[in-house]
């Protein structure tokens, strides 16, 4: 990879399926090293994104540089560069873990003795050392998702493309991923990473919210908090969520309010004494308020608000 700062550059790229536009016009990069999250719901773009950064899609208009090289120029350079985990990870449920690790080995090209170096790698990556001989099929979900990993980086790739890669895993599982993901990231490998789950966007260093192929928000977590909340949050627990929004709905300091759990959060424009406020108006409205404070707010907070304000 030539010495660029930047593993992955986007430039106006666009996917259309006859009218049907799936990604519109993005534009954006991706610094070396560093934790990319591309955030939106289903249907927001993500993977036909990711087709493309990877070479097996070809754009409509507009390009990108990935590892150095054009995806519309040099495909196949770019599928040599870097490593992919599908939505529907590749692994073969009927081989056994060292068969699938020697499999996607060969596939990558790796010689005898680093496939060999490899597989004590990955294996230890997945934390299935003794189990190298058990059927991939009979795996626990988070092993499983942690094997597809470790055979995505095989070939020792500058980039990563991991396409909901925490989708449908347990959240403790979830949590030990990111932690890899991070280990990868130390080690000098280049992530992106999609998800759908809003709150993951926490662990990335940089992060895109699309909708509908668009991108909507950009930048850093503490950023993006910054940019986009200015007001102060609170969070309300209360018994009767239904009657707390209608209330709260009805008053004139509120900016937005949206259900957390089993509390109501409050964006409002009221900067002085707001919790003393908002808890007597409930009270005054017999809704019982258990407690109220004001909190940080979280990248879940900001997206919900941009999405909601999109227009
Ligand atoms: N091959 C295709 N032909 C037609 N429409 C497609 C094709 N692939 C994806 N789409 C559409 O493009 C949109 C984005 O899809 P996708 O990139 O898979 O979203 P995400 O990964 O964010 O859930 C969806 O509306 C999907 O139906
Ligand atoms: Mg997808």
């Amino acid at each position: 990879m030539p010495d660029n700062i930047n593993a992955i550059e986007v430039l106006n790229l666009t996917k259309r399926f006859g009218n049907f536009v799936s990604v519109d016009d993005i534009s954006f990069s991706v610094v070396r090293g560093s934790i990319f999250g591309f955030l939106g719901a289903n249907g927001a773009g993500k993977s036909t994104t990711i087709k493309m950064l990877t070479g097996l899609l070809n754009p409509t208009s507009g390009d990108a540089v990935v590892a150095g090289y054009s995806i519309k120029k040099n495909p196949e350079k770019v599928k040599s560069s870097i490593g992919y985990m599908s939505q529907k990870f590749s692994l073969y449920n009927d081989l056994t873990v060292k068969e699938n690790i020697t499999f996607f080995g060969r596939v990558y090209g790796l010689d005898e003795k680093s496939l060999q170096r490899r597989m004590l790698d990955a294996v230890k990556i997945a934390h299935l050392e003794g189990n190298e001989d058990r059927l991939t099929g009979s795996l626990p979900g988070g092993i499983k998702q942690r094997l597809a990993l470790a055979t995505a980086v095989l070939h020792n790739p500058g980039i990563v493309f991991l396409d909901e890669p925490t989708s449908g895993v347990d959240p403790i599982a979830r949590r030990g991923f990111w932690d890899l993901i991070h280990e990868l990231s130390d080690k000098g490998i280049t992530i992106f990473v999609t998800t759908h789950y809003l709150e993951e966007a926490e662990y990335c260093h940089n992060i895109i919210l699309l909708d509908a192929g668009k991108i909507i928000a950009q930048g850093s977590p503490k950023s993006l908090k910054a940019d986009y909340l200015k007001f102060p949050i609170l969070s309300i627990e209360t018994d009767n969520l239904i009657s707390a929004m209608q209330v709260l709905g009805a008053d004139l300091n509120v900016k937005d309010i949206s259900v957390f759990g089993n509390a109501v959060h409050l964006i409002t424009s009221m900067k002085e004494n707001n919790e003393s406020y908002f808890s007597e108006l409930l009270q005054s409205n017999s809704v019982l308020v258990r407690h109220i404070k004001s909190v940080e707010p979280t990248l879940e907070d900001v997206f919900i608000y941009l999405l909601e304000h999109k227009n």
